[in-house]
């Protein structure tokens, strides 16, 4: 990792949890912190890369230097990213997307009525960001995609890779409460396209996030 890795290199970056709204007062979230996303946006703005930070509402404050885009819903990233993709040369997906969204989203507050004890949501898919961007990827493009998984990380990790047409994934079990969502540290398994895996020790996440961008640097490279 050296301060220019990817000098003039145009590098996204999403981080945090998508919001996926009920009403206007409630939502759909997880846990995600937009700490692994942030520290990417980081580690690839020092290496000296033009960055993008496409973000869910996080407690973070920006990283000096980033140009800043904030969203809420999956619907709104994927137009955020969609839209600026074919300009970049790096997308890096840490963000914690949700999987589905309500099919309706109230008007007015929803109201508890006295005789219903229970209430069922109905929820459709949201659109997977990652295989639209595959559809459009140039072969200069690099994308980097993050699983998170509570089992099987690497066989799960290496379908996500496939699906996805993905450069570079990084696995991490979210099982747990001393990496994956909201802590300071993480431990992943890099896993590429020709099946080869790393898994890197338990350290912060800003090392993990350069130890990231060094392989993005090495991938552009070879392409
Ligand atoms: O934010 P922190 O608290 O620091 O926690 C970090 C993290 C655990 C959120 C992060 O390290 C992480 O694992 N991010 C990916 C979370 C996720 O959505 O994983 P997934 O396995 O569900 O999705 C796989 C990949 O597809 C991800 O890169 C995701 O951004 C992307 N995706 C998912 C769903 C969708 N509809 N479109 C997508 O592009």
């Amino acid at each position: 990792f050296t301060p220019q890795t990817l000098a003039g290199k145009r590098v996204i970056v999403t981080a945090g949890g998508t919001r996926e709204r009920l009403d206007p007062v409630r939502f759909l979230t997880n846990d995600s912190s937009g700490k692994m996303g942030y520290a990417v946006a980081a580690a690839a703005q020092q290496a000296g890369a033009k960055v993008t930070l496409i973000t869910a509402p996080t407690g973070l404050s920006a990283p000096s230097g980033v140009d800043i885009v904030n969203i809420q819903s999956t619907t709104e990233l994927a137009t955020a990213v969609l839209d600026r993709f074919p300009n970049a040369d790096v997308l890096v997906m840490a963000a914690a997307v949700a999987d589905f969204q309500p099919v309706t989203v109230a008007d007015q507050k929803i109201k508890k009525t006295a005789d219903n004890d229970e209430m069922v949501l109905t929820l459709k898919k949201t659109p997977d960001i990652l295989k639209q961007v595959a559809a459009i990827k140039q072969p200069h493009q690099v994308t980097v995609g993050f699983a998170a998984e509570t089992q099987a990380v690497l066989a799960n990790g290496q379908k996500k890779l496939a699906d996805k047409q993905l450069d570079l994934l990084a696995a991490n079990d979210v099982s747990r409460q001393d990496i994956g969502f909201n802590s300071d540290d993480n431990q992943v398994t890099f896993i590429m396209p020709d099946g080869v895996t790393d898994q890197t020790p338990k350290t912060s996440k800003r090392v993990i996030a350069q130890a990231l961008v060094s392989r993005v640097a090495t991938i552009l490279a070879a392409k």
